[in-house]
């Protein structure tokens, strides 16, 4: 069977809390804890960037793999919009870092938050094509909206990544056909050479919605399947709150008792989401995440998938639960992170760089992780800490 045999996440140490961040900025904390229902925000240092959260990310879902498994990974796809070169697939890293085969082929895709839902469907089509072979799909981000900015609260960092084959030890699979829908608009991007993001929120988030609404519409036309079959939806969250709008726009398109059940799973599903922030490209399997941690689901589940990315593109389609969930290990990056204060934030937030020549020092990593320790003539180079 083709599907998702393991995923799992890596997200850094530091984090503000939106509380402190709303009495800096002269907000009330509620607008940012109920507002848009956020806790935290993960915030990273010049020591790391979207290829260094990757390559933690990876290190994960291949520890367990013995050398003929390593092998056996043909293709790996890096879905970012943090990325630290023009020209340059960030999952080139992995092959001297993680030690994976020469004999594969490593590239980058990008279409803002829905760049990860397409390496995911591209990965399931080519293990299709070729069932002995295994791929990774890497989503990694830093979400940046500038200092003082309206979508400074819903900024946040982390990667997700999963592997997919075809093999009896899937747990999740792909189910039916899915429904897309796509636009050309200026609702967030990020021009070259800005490393923020430019967005015109309300847009977004009216965008956003709308897609929401014609992909579940259509997702559903399309084959012989009700709303009521599907266990709950999994969300593109740059902010929690979000999806609660998103499961209020298709109320009147099912029955009240599902609404009610998808509303109450997912405010106990968003924990994650709630306490990283945006991640971008990884945030919809997040949520995935999220919702598996708090065990919301179980073998035999359908479960709704709501991808979207500026621009704009929206996806909705359904994963299907094979087997009795291999949880993504990732308690042990919650122990002991580090709540910094605002002032701290701003100055990690000016040290991100596009410098060509920098060294860094292993600050704020934990033993063992990978974080870029230096850069020369523009060539990023990363180390375990
Ligand atoms: N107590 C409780 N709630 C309060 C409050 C208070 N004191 N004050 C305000 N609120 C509520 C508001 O009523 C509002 O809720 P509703 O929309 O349900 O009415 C909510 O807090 C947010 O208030 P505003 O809309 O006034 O917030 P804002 O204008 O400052 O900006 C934002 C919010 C547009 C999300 C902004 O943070 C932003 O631009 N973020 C980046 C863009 C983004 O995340 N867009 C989402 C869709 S695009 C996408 O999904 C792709 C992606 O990842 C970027």
């Amino acid at each position: 069977m083709i599907g998702i045999s393991k995923i799992t996440g890596y997200f850094p140490q530091r984090y503000v809390k939106m509380k402190d961040l709303a009495v800096a900025r002269c907000e009330d904390p509620q607008k940012y804890l109920i507002g848009l229902g956020q806790e935290k925000m993960a915030v990273v240092g010049g020591n790391e960037d979207g290829v260094s959260l990757g390559l933690n990310a990876v290190k994960r879902l291949i520890k367990d793999l013995d050398d003929r498994e390593k092998s056996q990974i043909k293709m790996v796809i890096w879905a970012t919009e943090s990325s630290t070169d023009e020209s340059k697939a960030a999952s080139l890293n992995l092959i001297d870092t993680l030690q994976l085969p020469n004999n594969g082929r490593y590239f980058e895709i990008k279409e803002a938050c829905y760049g990860g839902t397409a390496a995911l469907t591209l990965a399931f089509a080519q293990v299709a094509l070729h069932p002995e072979t295994k791929i990774i799909v890497v989503t990694s981000d830093i979400a940046r909206y500038g200092l003082k900015t309206k979508g400074e609260v819903t900024q946040g960092a982390g990667s997700i990544a999963m592997m997919v084959e075809d093999s009896s030890n899937i747990v999740l699979s792909p189910f039916g056909q899915s429904a897309y829908y796509a636009k050309n608009i200026a609702d967030f991007y990020r021009p070259q050479g800005q490393n923020a993001a430019i967005v015109q929120g309300q847009l977004s988030n009216q965008s956003y919605l709308n897609f929401f609404y014609q992909v579940f519409q259509d997702f559903f036309k399309k084959q012989d399947l009700v709303p009521e079959e599907i266990k709950l939806i999994n969300f593109h969250l740059p902010y929690t709150k979000i999806g609660l709008k998103g499961l209020e726009k298709v109320k009147d398109q099912v029955s009240l008792s599902t609404y009610e059940e998808w509303v109450k799973l997912f405010n106990q599903g968003k924990a994650l989401n709630a306490e990283i922030g945006n991640i971008y490209t990884g945030s919809l399997y997040l949520n995935l995440i999220s919702n598996m941690l708090q065990g919301n689901f179980s073998s035999g589940d359908l479960l709704g998938m709501y991808s979207y990315g500026s621009g704009a593109q929206g996806e909705f389609y359904v994963l299907k639960v094979q087997q009795l969930w291999k949880m993504p290990e990732i308690e042990d990056l919650f122990i002991n992170r580090k709540a910094i204060s605002v002032e701290e934030y701003e100055n990690l937030y000016r040290e991100t760089t596009s410098n060509l020549n920098q060294t860094f020092n292993s600050e704020g990593i934990r033993h063992g992780d990978f974080y870029l320790k230096f850069i020369k003539n523009g060539e990023r180079f990363y180390e375990q800490a």
